[in-house]
């Protein structure tokens, strides 16, 4: 059956993998904020796969760029199935001891704000979805501790929480999971990474190696077709942090 899915921070990286890898047969919200571009190639790949794609530009780090892009939503369809917060990202690297109130701020509106605003004005169009669910873009940065990326950490682990509270609070109609990432090789460590820290990254990891958007994109598609699942993160990092 034809799903209605909105994806946050769609234009690059693990949101464009899932819009695409999502598009057959489905109805895709595109949504970008800087890289328009980009979001409008992620478009004609979505259509190309033979899905419907929308494209949908707002800046989430402030409450009245997510109500835009609720409302543009909302204007189109009078429902949703699938709301995928993924927009997000470090903002800088940083160590506690040299942060300020504006790196706060800037890190957890981004991440923590946008993902649970839109959470809650999405849900009118997700209760008159099928089988509806969120799947919430968390980080292996919660879960394990990770210097220069602490705040950018605590403002994804408050997620995790988030999504186990939503779940319940939501049940039994709409299912809430989230996912949390090890490091996958997207523009996101263009921003924030050396070739050396990469390097890194792969060496500690007991697979040897770093991972792709797929490796995310696939999990998404697993949480949305499996309908016993609700306030679960699964983590897909490579074994660098283990349960
Ligand atoms: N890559 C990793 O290793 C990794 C690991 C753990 C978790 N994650 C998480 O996975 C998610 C996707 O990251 P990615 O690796 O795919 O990075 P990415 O390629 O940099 O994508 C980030 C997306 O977020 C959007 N975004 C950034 N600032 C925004 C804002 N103010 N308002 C609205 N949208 C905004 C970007 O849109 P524009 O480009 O259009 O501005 C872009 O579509 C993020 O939540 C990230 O924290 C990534």
């Amino acid at each position: 059956m034809s799903k209605t899915i909105l994806i946050t921070g769609a234009s690059t990286g693990i949101g464009a993998e899932c819009a695409v890898y999502l598009a057959q047969g489905n109805t895709i919200f595109i949504h970008y904020n800087q890289s328009k571009a980009p979001a409008e190639t992620v478009a004609a790949l979505v259509e190309e796969k033979g899905g419907t794609a929308h494209v949908i530009q707002a800046d989430l780090s402030t409450q009245q760029g997510c109500e835009k892009l609720y409302t543009e939503v909302a204007a189109i369809t009078d429902h949703l199935d699938v709301l995928v917060n993924n927009a997000g990202g470090l903002v800088a690297r940083h160590e506690v001891k040299t942060l300020s109130w504006e790196l706060m701020e800037q890190i957890y509106t981004l991440n923590t704000y946008s993902t649970i605003y839109m959470t809650h004005l999405c849900i009118p169009l997700l209760e008159k979805g099928t089988d509806p669910n969120i799947i919430n873009m968390t980080s292996v940065a919660a879960r394990n501790g990770a210097p220069t990326a602490t705040l950018y950490g605590s403002s994804k682990g408050a997620l995790d929480s988030f999504t186990r509270g939503a779940a319940k609070e939501l049940a039994p109609t709409i299912r809430v999971n989230a996912i949390a990432p090890g490091v996958i090789l997207t523009p996101f460590h263009e921003k924030f990474s050396t070739p050396e820290k990469i390097e890194v990254f792969r060496n500690a990891s007991p697979l040897k190696r770093n991972g792709v958007s797929e490796h995310i994109a696939t999990a998404v598609q697993f949480l949305i077709e499996n309908d016993f699942m609700t306030g679960e993160t699964i983590d897909i990092n490579g074994g660098v942090f283990m349960r």
